[in-house]
């Protein structure tokens, strides 16, 4: 009899990814995914650790967990992802309900976990194998690839920006083998994928051998049934000019560079330990400019950083009007546990909460004045799925922004030429050009 898995997933592509990994690893003992948790046998909770209380949520999602089963057989409770590897044992101990506790480098020995488990034994896995646990997964069939599918090709951080744990929960930068990757590009482009987002903490570390990520991406640019590719989440201090490079002779490369700055000051960016300056920021943003100006940026900002003072603020502002950064995301500062960062004097909230208001107007208002340029237009458009409501189709632009279109269902999967009716600031609206013309003929 098949048992009923509910993941919820927090947090980053690179947990989606993981979700996606982790389902199809369960599928192999009989597991199939259910989308109301009520029915679940097991009750997979995937974490992120970044910021505020993320630990709180966790328990509170437990709590909601245990009113619904009161009356019914429990499920069994794993926790994975960034919140289980920095709290490990500890949740165990804090909360009887949970079963398992298993960090992201560790989802190749799941199955093993949840099979030999026992009410009397519950199981920690948190220790870092990168390597096993990609060797694993990549012997596993990809049963969740979609139109658009993500595909890690790094892990992990060496980097220790203060405010930041992410270097503690998924461990030292890993690259997955160059074979391993195209393998499985290459599987996902049979299964009708028609875009790989690829994935890393430092994607634009990757590094295997003396083969980089541009080398990756020229690969994969092979490959026919692939259309469009993506990377994320890069560093600025690992742009090389190889990477940069590529954007000239590429057809497959989408024209939005994610490089998140943080902030607009160097001295901000070094109490930060960004290891990189504003001047050297821009060189990299007008060697794309000059190879080509379509190209845009997007970027994270963290607001209110220990030590950022009204100046420094200033001077995110102005980086803002000179980069004209399109969809970014903008926090105030969070003190992480374990973090160089977390005991530091922090900010006044009202005044934080007012330089985040200025700063995500003014990044709100380039992503509305983007979006509205595009009104009359026809643009290129990957339709990847149908809305909830059944109503539309759900596509994105080559600069990731969602589209909602009037078209019929064989669109899903292929790339079709929308005219943008209207817009706000987070989606387009329009209708496929060639279906209108057939049905008008
Ligand atoms: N590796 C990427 C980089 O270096 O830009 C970012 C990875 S992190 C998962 C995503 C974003 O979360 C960061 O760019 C940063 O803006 C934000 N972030 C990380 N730690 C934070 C904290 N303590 N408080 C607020 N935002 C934080
Ligand atoms: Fe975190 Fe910095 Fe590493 Fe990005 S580079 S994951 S912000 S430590
Ligand atoms: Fe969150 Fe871990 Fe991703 S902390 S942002 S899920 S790497």
């Amino acid at each position: 009899m098949n048992q009923k898995i509910f993941i919820k997933t927090f947090g980053c592509q690179m947990n989606e990814y993981d979700s996606n990994r982790i389902y199809d690893t369960v599928k192999k003992i009989g597991y199939v995914k259910t989308d109301r948790y009520e029915d679940a046998n097991c009750y997979l909770l995937n974490t992120c650790h970044i910021r505020d209380k993320a630990k709180e949520k966790v328990y509170h999602e437990i709590g909601r967990v245990k009113k619904i089963f009161r009356s019914k057989k429990k499920p069994l409770v794993i926790i994975a992802g960034c919140v289980a590897q920095a709290e490990n044992e500890e949740m165990l101990k804090r909360e009887p309900y949970i079963d398992l506790v298993i960090g992201p480098q560790a989802y190749h020995k799941i199955n093993d976990s949840i099979l030999n488990y026992t009410y009397r034994k519950k199981i920690e896995e948190t220790n870092f194998d990168a390597v096993s646990k990609f060797e694993y997964l990549s012997r596993i069939k990809i049963q969740s690839s979609k139109s658009s599918s993500f595909l890690t090709i790094q892990e992990g951080c060496d980097k220790f920006c203060h405010f930041c744990v992410v270097p503690y929960t998924r461990g030292p930068e890993y690259s997955r083998p160059f074979k391993q990757i195209i393998d499985e590009a290459k599987y996902l482009a049979d299964q009708g994928t028609k875009e790989i987002i690829l994935l890393g903490q430092n994607v634009n570390a990757y590094k295997d051998g003396n083969l980089k990520l541009s080398n990756l991406i020229s690969e994969i640019e092979k490959l026919d049934e692939i259309k469009r590719i993506r990377y994320t989440t890069s560093h600025p201090r690992d742009m090389s000019d190889d990477l940069i490079g590529i954007y000239k002779d590429t057809k497959k490369l989408m024209p939005l560079v994610h490089l998140p700055v943080q902030s607009g000051s160097d001295k901000v960016l070094k109490l930060m330990n960004r290891k990189h300056t504003i001047k050297e920021y821009l060189k990299i943003y007008e060697k794309f400019k000059k190879i080509n100006s379509s190209i845009e940026f997007s970027s994270d900002f963290i607001i209110a950083y220990p030590g950022e003072e009204e100046q420094d603020f200033r001077e995110t502002l102005d980086l803002i009007k000179e980069v004209k950064f399109i969809n970014s995301f903008s926090f105030i500062f969070s003190p992480r546990p374990g973090t160089v960062a977390e005991n530091l004097e922090i900010i006044d909230k009202n005044i934080s909460k007012k330089r985040l208001n200025t700063v995500q107007e003014i990044l709100f208002k380039n992503q509305l004045d983007k979006n509205k340029s595009l009104e009359s237009n026809t643009i290129d458009v990957l339709v990847e799925n149908k809305t909830k409501d059944e109503k539309r189709l759900f596509g994105r632009s080559e600069y990731m922004t969602s589209v909602l279109i009037d078209g019929d269902d064989d669109l899903i999967g292929k790339i079709v030429k929308i005219k943008i009716l209207n817009s706000n600031q987070n989606t387009l609206f329009g209708y496929a050009v060639d279906q209108k013309k057939l049905k008008v003929a």
